[in-house]
């Protein structure tokens, strides 16, 4: 029940005004631009990440992270292990309540084929400042190829939302010459 109710009872019938239908019509027509603008970009955006995806298990992914950890750790940076893998290898990155584990170090220039997946929860990989966004789930995992065209250290964030240490969740890929 309206607190002033319309004084016509059949309000819906009334004239329109032409101001108000020009608006209407401008909306109508704005919304299937922008919906045909979904098809249109799917194609010419430049904008859809070449990823795969594959089933595998928590534990098997921890198997193969922990692998290239052994293998590959050059240095330790407060408590998280920095690993180097060779150029053009395949790179494990695990996602977990509240850490992305362990710290990246590419090389400039090079590919490699990054594995993203969760122990626990729905985490969301996001790339800092590239904008690379990624879900990240368990029983899956993500595969990316990304081949870093800049030194420096950037920043991962978790941007979906995985409980109360969600904003606490970031990490780090190091790239350098
Ligand atoms: Cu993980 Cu939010």
């Amino acid at each position: 029940m309206a607190i002033t109710p319309p004084t016509e009872r059949i309000w819906w019938n009334l004239p329109i005004a032409k101001v108000e239908l020009a608006w209407i019509i401008i909306a109508f027509v704005w919304g299937l631009i922008m919906f045909f603008m979904m098809v249109y970009w799917h194609g010419a955006g430049e904008q859809n990440l070449s990823n795969e995806a594959y089933r595998i298990t928590p534990e098997q992914f921890a198997a193969k992270t922990n692998a290239m950890v052994e293998q590959y750790t050059v240095r330790d940076e407060s408590g998280y292990a920095v690993v180097h893998p060779p150029a053009g290898s395949d790179v494990y990155l695990i996602a977990r309540l509240w850490q992305w584990w362990p710290i990246i170090e590419m090389e400039k220039g090079q590919s490699y084929r990054v594995h993203l997946s969760s122990m626990d929860w729905q985490h969301g990989f996001s790339l800092q400042p590239i904008n690379v966004n990624l879900s990240v789930h368990p029983g899956y995992e993500m595969v990316v190829t990304m081949t870093p065209d800049a030194t420096g250290e950037f920043g991962i964030v978790c941007n979906e939302f995985c409980g109360i240490g969600h904003h606490l969740m970031v990490g780090k890929i190091y790239v350098v010459e």
